[in-house]
């Protein structure tokens, strides 16, 4: 059960702090009774009114988008840019994205209103597998591939964890490489720093799964409901912390 000012905030009405004030100040009832204090917890499905009208109670809500390129992980941009909350404006509620994916990085993204979810999934103490589809602009060595599997030290002097690669082509004529890379962990833009680490830079880069999430039968732009049985399975798997 959650505490009342939570519970007003996930509303969208204020933020929690606020909600506490409406609260002291004696503004907030719950079935029809005044409360002051800030660390009640109302039944479910409890009445609870702000200034006399009553709040929304969002249901917690998980989809899987197949983000596109050109469209920001961000809540809003400066530039007016397009936003992967702008291309879910169709959905009641206040949805945001689980962690982030570059601009032009395309494949799954998870977009919930449960904040807690979101934390459990992107917390680095928490490890779930997220398979990437890269190519870059060179032909990857052995030894490299060796490396990039037993961790490297990125910019910040933190090694990355073990990850595993395929790779999938070697294109001579191109002088590219792609493969599929597992890391377990999602640092801000990990893979083309991983890359960077022996001066490659990534041409392509999709997201093929998170977990046992993928965007199959999901074209570029298109989203779906989750189930909870999916839902389930990532809280199960961020918990876990294996790399599967
Ligand atoms: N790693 C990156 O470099 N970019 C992404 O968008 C995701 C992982």
């Amino acid at each position: 059960m959650d505490r009342l000012q939570k519970i007003i905030a996930a509303s969208g009405l204020t933020s929690r702090r606020k909600a506490e004030e409406l609260i002291l100040q004696g503004r907030v009832k719950v079935d029809g009774q005044v409360v002051t204090e800030l660390g009640v917890k109302p039944r479910k499905g409890a009445l609870i009114e702000v200034d006399g009208k009553a709040i929304a109670r969002e249901d917690k809500v998980y989809y899987v988008m197949n983000k596109p390129k050109k469209v920001l992980c961000t809540l809003n941009d400066e530039h007016a840019r397009r936003t992967v909350v702008d291309l879910m404006s169709d959905v009641p509620q206040r949805v945001f994205p689980v962690g982030r994916l570059d601009y032009d990085t395309t494949g799954v993204l998870i977009m919930t209103n449960d904040g807690e979810f979101a934390n459990e999934i992107i917390h680095p103490r928490y490890h779930i597998a997220k398979v990437y589809e890269v190519t870059i602009n060179g032909i990857l060595k052995t030894e490299e591939i060796k490396q990039l599997e037993q961790g490297v030290v990125l910019d910040d002097g933190i090694k990355t964890l073990p990850a595993k690669l395929w790779v999938t082509n070697k294109d001579f004529a191109h002088e590219q490489t792609s493969f599929e890379l597992t890391i377990q962990e999602g640092r801000n833009r990990q893979i083309k720093r991983m890359l960077e680490v022996f001066g490659y830079e990534v041409r392509r880069l999709h997201r093929r799964s998170l977990g046992p999430i993928t965007v199959r039968g999901l074209n570029v732009g298109e989203y779906r409901l989750m189930k909870p049985f999916e839902v389930k399975q990532l809280r199960r798997l961020a918990n876990e912390g294996r790399l599967k």
